[in-house]
C-alpha cells in the first residue's frame, strides 16, 4: 500500500522581505486594499460605474488631484473626506501604486 502525501511547505519557507525604510510597496498595497479598492477596484479599474477607474493613470496627476482633494482646492463627494485622513507621503505612495497598475479592464 501506497501513501502519497504531499506537502505543500511553501507556507514555511522564509521570505525575505527587505524593503527600503522609506517606502513600503506592502503597506502600501493593504492601504489600497482596506480604503480604495472598494470604489476603485482591486485592479484600479472600478466596479462602480459613477466612480473613476485609477489604474495606469499619471503618477503625477493622481498626485496633484489627491492632493488638491485633501487641501479643498478640488471639490468631490467622497474623496476630499478620504484624502483628508492620508498623509502627503500616503497620497505619493498610493500615486505611484495607481500608476503601476495594468489598466486592463
Ligand atoms: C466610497 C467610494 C470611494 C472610496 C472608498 C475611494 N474613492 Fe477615490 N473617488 C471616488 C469618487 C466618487 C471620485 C470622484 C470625485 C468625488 O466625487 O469625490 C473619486 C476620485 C478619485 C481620484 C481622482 C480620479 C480622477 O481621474 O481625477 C483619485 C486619484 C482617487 N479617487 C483615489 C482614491 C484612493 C487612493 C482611495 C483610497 C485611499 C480612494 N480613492 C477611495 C470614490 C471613492
Amino acid at each position: 500500500m501506497k501513501i502519497i502525501a504531499f506537502v505543500v511547505l511553501t507556507s514555511v519557507v522564509p521570505t525575505s522581505v527587505a524593503m527600503a525604510e522609506d517606502f513600503s510597496p506592502s503597506s502600501t498595497q493593504i492601504l489600497y486594499k482596506e480604503q480604495c479598492s472598494e470604489c476603485h477596484g482591486a485592479n484600479g479599474v472600478s466596479p462602480i460605474d459613477r466612480y473613476p477607474n485609477v489604474a495606469g493613470q499619471k503618477k503625477g496627476y493622481l498626485q496633484t488631484e489627491m492632493l488638491a482633494f485633501k487641501s479643498g482646492s478640488r471639490p468631490g463627494t467622497i474623496m476630499p473626506s478620504i484624502a483628508e485622513g492620508l498623509t502627503e507621503k500616503e497620497i505619493e505612495e498610493l500615486s505611484l501604486y495607481m500608476a503601476k497598475m495594468k489598466c486592463a479592464p
